[in-house]
């Protein structure tokens, strides 16, 4: 509560004494949409007639997926004092946070510098820009942790890393909830991601199901990444659900197939909430 009270203080200090990131001179506020809207938020259409709707219904649907994980885990929003939005973008889903966790603070991370000192600055969140490789991670304790659409785009090395690192910074009895693409995404490579892997779809489901997961890299780099460690991924549960066996004290409290925006299956783990490490 109090560091939420500092951080909404720095952010008003911050607009009274003309010292707003640069970040918000490139955004602009977008009717119905909560906070401004940064010109280089790609999750963001302006030339889509439904950009905002879109927009507006994936942000809702994760809070929706959250508080419905928080309810079957019988823990209250008000007990949440520290929600990470890990790939949090330029906020598409943090600006919706307030609404549900008015008492918690926030901690903004991503590769992208730029869109954590947005959601820094527009959203009062705590910065963290994130290091190429997830074991490197620091992070502060959070009794909350969402990833929306990021193990969507990780190779395999990097989607175990990832998972290790942000289970490791959860708070005794904190959950990690997050999103990737499952079963839906996989049996609809013919229609999904503009057709880009309906030829190789067959081979593809064949990796999943014999692997866990299968990875498909873009061709070009991505910010400070190297080409060929970005691309698009799909997984099976199992895949997650073998790392948290390995993690001592971590149980599955959830799994909703298509649980955001009809779209990307969501898993959530909680940490034993009488074991610290
Ligand atoms: C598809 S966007 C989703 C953004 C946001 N979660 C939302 O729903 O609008 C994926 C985000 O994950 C970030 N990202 C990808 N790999 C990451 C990593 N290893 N660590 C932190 N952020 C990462 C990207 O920079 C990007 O902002």
């Amino acid at each position: 509560m109090l560091h939420r009270t500092k951080q909404v203080l720095r952010r008003w200090a911050g607009i009274l004494l003309g010292r707003r990131a640069p970040g918000v001179k490139s955004s602009r506020q977008v009717e119905g949409i909560p906070g401004r809207v940064h010109l280089a938020d790609t999750m963001f259409d302006p030339s889509d007639p439904r950009g905002i709707e879109y927009y507006l219904r994936a942000g809702r649907s994760a809070i929706d997926v959250m508080l419905g994980t928080l309810e079957e885990a019988g823990v209250a929003p008000s007990e949440i004092d520290r929600l990470l939005d890990y790939g949090c973008g330029y906020g598409r889903v943090l600006r919706h946070l307030p609404e549900a966790f008015p008492e918690a603070s926030y901690v903004a991370c991503d590769l992208d510098a730029r869109a954590v000192a947005f959601c820094a600055e527009e959203f009062g969140a705590t910065a963290v820009i994130a290091p190429e490789q997830p074991s490197r991670l620091k992070l502060p304790q959070c009794d909350l942790i969402w990833g929306g659409s990021v193990w969507t785009h990780l190779p395999e090395a990097e989607c175990r890393e990832l998972f290790a690192s942000l289970s490791q910074a959860l708070e005794p009895g904190g959950l990690l909830i997050f999103s990737f693409h499952g079963a839906f995404a996989a049996n609809n490579l013919h229609f999904l991601f503009g057709g880009a892997f309906a030829e190789d779809s067959e081979i593809i489901r064949g990796e999943i199901q014999n692997g866990g997961m299968a990875y498909r890299s873009y061709p070009e780099a991505y910010l400070t990444l190297g080409e060929g460690s970005y691309g698009t991924s799909w997984h099976q549960p199992d895949f997650f659900r073998r790392l948290a066996d390995a993690m001592p004290g971590l149980h599955e409290v959830r799994f909703v197939p298509q649980g955001w925006d009809a779209f990307h299956d969501v898993i959530a783990f909680r940490r034993d909430p009488l074991r610290r490490s």
